[in-house]
């Protein structure tokens, strides 16, 4: 019988003199002394063999040899991790050259609408954003189409179905009314983004694509300062000699028109691009329509202003000689990674 404290005596012994100083060590007493098998479970498990009168003194020696032994787990298991952690500070080597990251290439589409906002810029146009998740009244009522006008047919979305009136904006046109309802006028922006379209993807259109959205208001702005603007454009983005204007229909501009660029037929490439014409089309632009105006709170009285909308990916189709829009969707990184170099 009273081996059995004696055994609680030496173990009490053996923990006092221990202090586990590695982390094999640690886990070694931890077995030992805590384990499911080890020795404060198997002497609990004698306690049915010491005598009732001594059953309560037994129960306290093998209780404080198990605090002892938690207590002294727990303060090394912190003295270990404190020397791991300064250890590995340690480790760090901060004159080591550093890990090569590779190097990304922009996205054509983002080249070419960097250039677009840089050939503006140099005439006095600052970038606009408007959001992509947008309410109708900005994207169709405010631009004079209202509801059931046949115009909305022309430009089908997705609607979001848990939030009526929201819709994925069809053009950047929504920045126009965005700026014009917040801002006084002179406004001179440019707002590129993305814009979407429920339509069937094919080597020509796809369901989103990109626009840049150009707004100018002032006292006196006419339809002659538009095609001032739209030239130089022209002739900075493409080298083209000359435009085209062809009369056309947007129910915020009057009058209103669509622009292409001349960029001949010399090469196989122009040539399929403008289909055999020379004139590759780029835009629709026009003057804002009064109505458009007041609907935003601008006097037309006052104020008048042209305005003008262009796909992006059509021109960086023709700026890189990329076969089919849907290569720009498609995120692979073997054609992505052709143009590193253009910046
Ligand atoms: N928003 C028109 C479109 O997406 C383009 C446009 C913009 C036309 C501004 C005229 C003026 O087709």
């Amino acid at each position: 019988m009273s081996d059995i404290f004696t055994q609680v005596q030496s173990a009490q012994t053996a923990l006092d003199a221990e202090t586990p100083a590695t982390a094999e060590a640690l886990e070694q007493f931890r077995i030992r002394y805590l384990g499911s098998k080890g020795l404060i479970k198997s002497l609990m498990e004698e306690m049915r063999t010491v005598p009732n009168e001594r059953k309560r003194e037994f129960g306290q020696l093998v209780n404080a040899l198990k605090q002892g032994a938690e207590t002294k787990f727990q303060e090394a298991k912190t003295v270990l991790e404190a020397q791991a952690e300064q250890a590995s500070a340690q480790a760090f080597d901060l004159t080591a050259p550093g890990e090569p990251l590779p190097i990304g290439a922009r996205h054509p589409i983002a080249i070419t609408m960097n250039r677009i906002i840089e050939i503006f810029g140099r005439i006095g146009f600052a970038v606009a954003d408007g959001p992509e998740i947008e309410h109708d009244w900005y994207n169709f009522t405010a631009m004079n189409t209202p509801e059931d006008h046949p115009a909305r047919d022309m430009q089908d979305t997705f609607y979001v179905v848990d939030a009526p009136g929201m819709l994925l904006r069809t053009h950047t046109s929504n920045v126009q009314a965005r700026v014009m309802t917040t801002r006084k006028p002179p406004i001179r922006i440019i707002a590129p983004g993305r814009v979407y379209r429920n339509e069937t993807i094919s080597a020509r259109s796809h369901a989103q694509f990109h626009q840049v959205e150009g707004l100018y208001i002032d006292e006196g702005v006419s339809f002659a300062d538009m095609k001032q603007t739209l030239l130089y454009f022209a002739q900075e983005m493409f080298g083209a000699p000359k435009i085209r204007l062809r009369p056309s229909f947007f129910p915020f501009t009057e009058p209103s028109a669509e622009m292409d660029v001349w960029l001949g037929t010399d090469t196989e490439e122009n040539y399929r691009l403008t289909k055999g014409t020379g004139w590759l089309e780029i835009l629709g632009c026009g003057m804002v329509d009064p109505q458009v105006l007041e609907n935003c709170g601008i006097d037309s009285r006052q104020y008048s202003g042209f305005a003008f909308g262009m796909g992006i990916e059509r021109q960086a189709l023709r700026l890189f000689n990329i076969p089919d829009i849907r290569l720009l969707f498609e995120n692979d990184v073997r054609m992505l990674r052709q143009f590193a170099a253009a910046v």
